[in-house]
């Protein structure tokens, strides 16, 4: 299995995978959502704002992950990681984990600070995350499960909280996926 950057022309069949991966969890819906999600951000955000990461198995991409920036009142690299999946058929072998895990360290090594994600805390724990508060980090729009607000310290001397209003890239700034 490797572990790699996306790359542009993979595009298409990276939201293919999310669509069929959250179809098939989430439902149909859900899919189309979270593809529009995907197709959004990487049409729609500055590769300064964004990096991917893929698994991919021989030549077939099983699992990919986005991080894109969250903007504060200071000047500090924060992400946050979302979407992440993992093919269907490859679910439950570590993959996930080992993609994330990948990503960050790459984050790590750009200079990102501290890193946010919002989901299943116990997944998301598996790979460092713990839960934040919203006074230490505030989210970019009002969560509708706040305990799902997690977030881990990329930096040596790590920090906890920043103060001050926190912004998303436009393909997430909408209620829908909060
Ligand atoms: C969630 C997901 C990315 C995990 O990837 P994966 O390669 O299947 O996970 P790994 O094999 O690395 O890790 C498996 C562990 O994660 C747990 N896990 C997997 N999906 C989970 C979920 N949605 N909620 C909580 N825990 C989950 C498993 O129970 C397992 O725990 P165990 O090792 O204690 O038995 C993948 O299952 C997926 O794409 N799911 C559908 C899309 C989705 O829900 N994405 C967002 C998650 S918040």
């Amino acid at each position: 299995m490797e572990f790699r950057a996306y790359k542009p022309v993979e595009a298409a069949v990276i939201q293919d995978l999310f669509v069929s991966v959250f179809s098939k969890s989430e439902g149909e819906q859900e899919g189309v959502l979270i593809g529009n999600l995907v197709d959004e951000l990487v049409a729609g955000t500055g590769s300064q704002d964004l990096h991917g990461f893929v698994a991919v198995d021989g030549k077939k991409i099983v699992g990919a992950i986005f991080f894109s920036r969250l903007s504060f009142e200071q000047d500090v690299d924060v992400f946050i990681l979302a979407p992440v999946a993992v093919h269907s058929d490859h679910q439950g072998m570590g993959i996930g984990q080992a993609l994330i895990n990948h990503g960050l360290q790459e984050m790590k090594k750009c200079g990102v600070r501290f890193v946010t994600t919002y989901g299943a805390p116990s997944f998301y724990t598996k790979v460092g995350f713990h839960p934040i508060s919203q006074h230490m980090i505030a989210a970019p729009l009002e969560l509708s499960q706040p305990e799902g607000w997690l977030g881990q310290s990329l930096a040596d001397d790590p920090i906890e909280t920043i103060p001050g209003k926190c912004k998303c890239v436009k393909a997430l700034n909408n209620p829908v996926y909060w």
